[in-house]
């Protein structure tokens, strides 16, 4: 198994449930984006499991709002703590770390944020998200987590799409990435894995 193999559960749901929109976006909100199937949120973090055994974590972290049930899965298995990067920083917390991320999608700049009690120099992080796209999330966390001293373990994703290029530059970093559903392209519509 590695980061190329699409996990067949979820590719057969996409198949069944996702819908192409214009602009190459994947829309899974029967199952992960608003309505959320826990038996395959289950079946995926399992999958993710298998993924990285070879590696260390002592801690999940993810990002509001869809990466929280994703990673919550993950956490509940392995008994293992669940922190979400928050995108407003809270008025009643200092000791933050903050950074920015542009959003493609949203074309628009956001702070991300989380508190220096919950991402601590020692810490060893793996990061769960739902898509996976043009990778500014994922930078963004990666600097949150240099800033805070702590280490990237490996990065998982539900949904890769590999035409927007994040995973080429998180795999140059030398990160472990495992993406358990790999989209090639949506051009015209049609939804291309990479098997
Ligand atoms: P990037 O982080 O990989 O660069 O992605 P980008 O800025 O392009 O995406 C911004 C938001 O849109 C992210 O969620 C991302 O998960 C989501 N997204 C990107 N491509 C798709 C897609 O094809 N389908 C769906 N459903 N979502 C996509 P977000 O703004 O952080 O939203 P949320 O986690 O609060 O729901």
């Amino acid at each position: 198994m590695n980061g190329n193999t699409c996990f067949s559960a979820l590719k057969e749901r996409i198949l069944k449930d996702g819908k192409c929109l214009e602009g190459g976006i994947l829309k899974v909100d029967g199952f992960i984006n608003h309505q959320i199937d826990p038996d395959l949120l289950e079946q995926m973090s399992v999958e993710f499991i298998k993924r990285f055994a070879a590696v260390e974590y002592n801690k999940i972290l993810t990002i509001e709002a869809s990466g929280i049930a994703p990673a919550i899965m993950l956490g509940f298995l392995l008994h293992l703590p669940v922190v979400f990067a928050k995108k407003k920083k809270p008025s009643t917390m200092d000791n933050m770390l903050t950074t920015t991320v542009f959003s493609f999608t949203k074309n628009r700049s956001y702070d991300v944020c989380c508190s220096k009690d919950f991402l601590k120099p020692g810490d060893k992080v793996l990061f769960i998200d739902d898509f996976l796209a043009n990778g500014n999330a994922a930078k963004g966390i990666i600097d949150l987590v240099q800033k805070a001293g702590a280490e990237i373990a490996g990065m998982g994703f539900l949904i890769e799409k590999s035409f927007q290029h994040g995973g080429d530059y998180l795999r140059e970093q030398g990160i472990k990435v495992e993406s358990l559903a790999i989209i090639d392209s949506l051009d015209n519509c049609a939804i291309k894995f990479r098997d």
